[in-house]
């Protein structure tokens, strides 16, 4: 399997200060060099969480602007967060659309533009929520929330890597229900041929890292990282504690 496992902890609006978030970090393992390891922490830590990576653990914003530059007050550009060396930005929370009403084209300009500065990639979430899933609509709305992310990145920066998408089905976010390791490979699946009914070249539905996100806990990961089409996990509540997100790191 060509696809490098990739393992990210988002810490949302978590921890309330920097003392907290340095602390949090300080307790990180470096990364195993056979995975890639990401944190997400708040914007205001970014700069000491730079100085303070522990080896190979890389960091993403958790959204962007889909503005480059000018008069759009509180908003932060990819550009920057590029000069920073931030390495990803994470597009599309389950959050980002419910709470704050980002819709798949908002998403869809976000991709964009972040692409247009060559050294950061994208995680790009989808995923269904229990309304959605208990209607059978999870293959409907993962497929259409793929096809409009995605809408005009190019094969070439598929197969390079350069977006990751997460499968996160709503109702397992920090509800401590867990998708089975079956219903994320099968949404995983939707994902994959999604990718490859978009694509022509069968490398992009191949190449696409696809993690899967949603209470996953150090017990639940190695069942879930087994699944053929699972490559990873975004991380929210157990992110927050460093012997878990380490155990989840190690197992997976
Ligand atoms: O971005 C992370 C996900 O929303 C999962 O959060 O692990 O707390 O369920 P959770």
């Amino acid at each position: 399997d060509a696809r490098r496992p990739i393992l990210a902890g988002n810490w949302k609006l978590n921890p309330k200060s920097r003392d907290e978030a340095l602390a949090l970090l300080n307790g990180l393992s470096p990364s195993p060099s056979d995975v890639d390891v990401l944190i997400f922490p708040p914007l205001p830590y970014l700069g000491d969480v730079l100085k303070a990576l522990p080896a190979g653990v890389q960091v993403g914003a958790q959204t962007c602007s889909n503005y480059e530059e000018g008069a759009f007050t509180g908003e932060v550009a990819p550009s920057m967060l590029a000069s920073m060396n931030v390495g990803y930005v994470l597009l599309g929370h389950s959050e980002r659309r419910t709470l704050f009403g980002e819709t798949d084209s908002d998403i869809n300009a976000r991709v964009l533009t972040c692409l247009k500065e060559p050294n950061l990639k994208v995680v790009l979430c989808v995923g269904e929520t229990l309304d959605e899933y208990e209607a059978g609509l999870l293959n409907s709305i993962v497929d259409t929330q793929t096809r409009k992310g995605l809408s005009g990145v190019s094969a070439q920066d598929l197969i390079n890597g350069r977006v990751v998408i997460a499968y996160e089905p709503v109702w397992a976010i920090g509800t401590g229900l867990t998708a089975t390791p079956e219903q994320a490979q099968n949404a995983h699946t939707v994902i994959r041929n999604t990718l490859a009914a978009m694509y022509p070249s069968t490398a992009v539905a191949e190449s696409v890292r696809i993690q899967y996100g949603g209470s996953v806990k150090p017990e639940s990961i190695a069942d879930l990282m087994s699944q053929p089409d699972i490559d990873g996990a975004l991380v929210g509540g157990a992110s927050l504690d460093a012997a878990s997100f380490n155990a989840i790191v190690g197992g997976a």
